[in-house]
């Protein structure tokens, strides 16, 4: 089944700016541009969509993409109900008709034989024809597509084609300056700003390692599970390992490694508030 997460109009999801994503994305848009947001995981490319979605006051509709995606996953299938057959849309197909913004995540996950259905959406003729009607559907005034990515862990097998990705702007993601991750912290988990530093230094550190045998180095979403952890009172090098090294890799060696670098950087107890 696929994931498909609807948005409802509520406040703004918490967003920091990191750079000037915010002034293109929204320029993108306006010019009826398609996006591409690039970057590793947990840097927060879907807290951004969804802060944009909020600004633009846009419907939002997520879809999770895997390799057994299909188009007819994305625009529709008729579908057996009662003894009769009924044709029931896509989220592709009704973020097209509402007007909304369609964000695919992880879209090179999905095969390319499945992304084409996006290229007449994704350059100017903004439509998007569905073969088993027989119709065109001219893509609603508001209708946006995303798509995210993260470049680190394509293979030869899983890209985009060059005709896709020459369809959108792309936007990349980095992990947010030290200052603004360590606000990010504080206002995600509710930790001392003391200790979001120290959070963000050790973040920092690890991220300094190049390759040292991880697959990712350590996300903002994973600082904020540590620093959940010590909001709720584990202490600060025991919140670390569970948050961060547990999900970063399963190798003893490089374990040790990380947590040797947790010694060095976090307090045994957790700093006072605001030192
Ligand atoms: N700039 C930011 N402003 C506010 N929160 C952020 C920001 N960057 C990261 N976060 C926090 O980090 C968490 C992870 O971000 P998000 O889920 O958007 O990452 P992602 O880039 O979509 O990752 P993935 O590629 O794994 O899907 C968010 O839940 C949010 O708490
Ligand atoms: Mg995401």
């Amino acid at each position: 089944m696929n994931v498909v997460i609807e948005r409802g109009r509520r406040g703004r999801p918490f967003y920091a700016s990191v750079s000037t994503e915010e002034a293109v994305f929204k320029a993108a848009y306006r010019q009826g541009l398609s996006i591409a947001l690039k970057g590793p995981t947990g840097c927060g490319k879907t807290r951004f969509v969804e802060a944009m979605a909020h600004d633009l006051d846009r419907p939002l509709i997520t879809v999770a993409c895997h390799d057994d995606l299909t188009a007819a996953d994305l625009v529709g299938r008729y579908l057996l109900r009662g003894g009769a057959t009924e044709w029931v849309d896509g989220p592709l197909t009704r973020a097209v008709r509402e007007g909304a913004i369609c964000y695919l995540d992880e879209v090179v996950e999905a095969r390319q034989d499945t992304t084409v259905v996006l290229h007449p959406l994704a350059d100017h003729r903004r439509s998007l024809p569905i073969e088993r009607l027989g119709i065109t559907v001219d893509a609603a005034p508001g209708f946006g597509l995303v798509v995210s990515y993260n470049p680190g862990y394509q293979s030869v097998l899983k890209d985009l084609k060059d005709s896709t990705r020459q369809r959108m702007v792309a936007i990349e993601f980095e992990y947010p300056a030290p200052d603004v991750e360590g606000a990010i912290i504080v206002a995600e988990a509710g930790v001392p700003e003391s200790c979001a530093a120290e959070l963000v230094r050790l973040g920092q550190a690890i991220r300094r390692l190049e390759t040292g045998g991880l697959r990712e180095v350590a996300s903002t979403r994973v600082l904020i599970a540590a620093a959940r952890l010590m909001v709720d009172g584990v202490a600060p090098r025991i919140a670390a390992r569970a948050a961060i090294v547990g999900p970063l890799t399963d190798d003893p060696a490089v374990s040790r490694g990380l947590v040797g670098m947790i010694e060095v950087y976090l307090s045994e107890t957790t700093p006072p508030e605001n030192d």
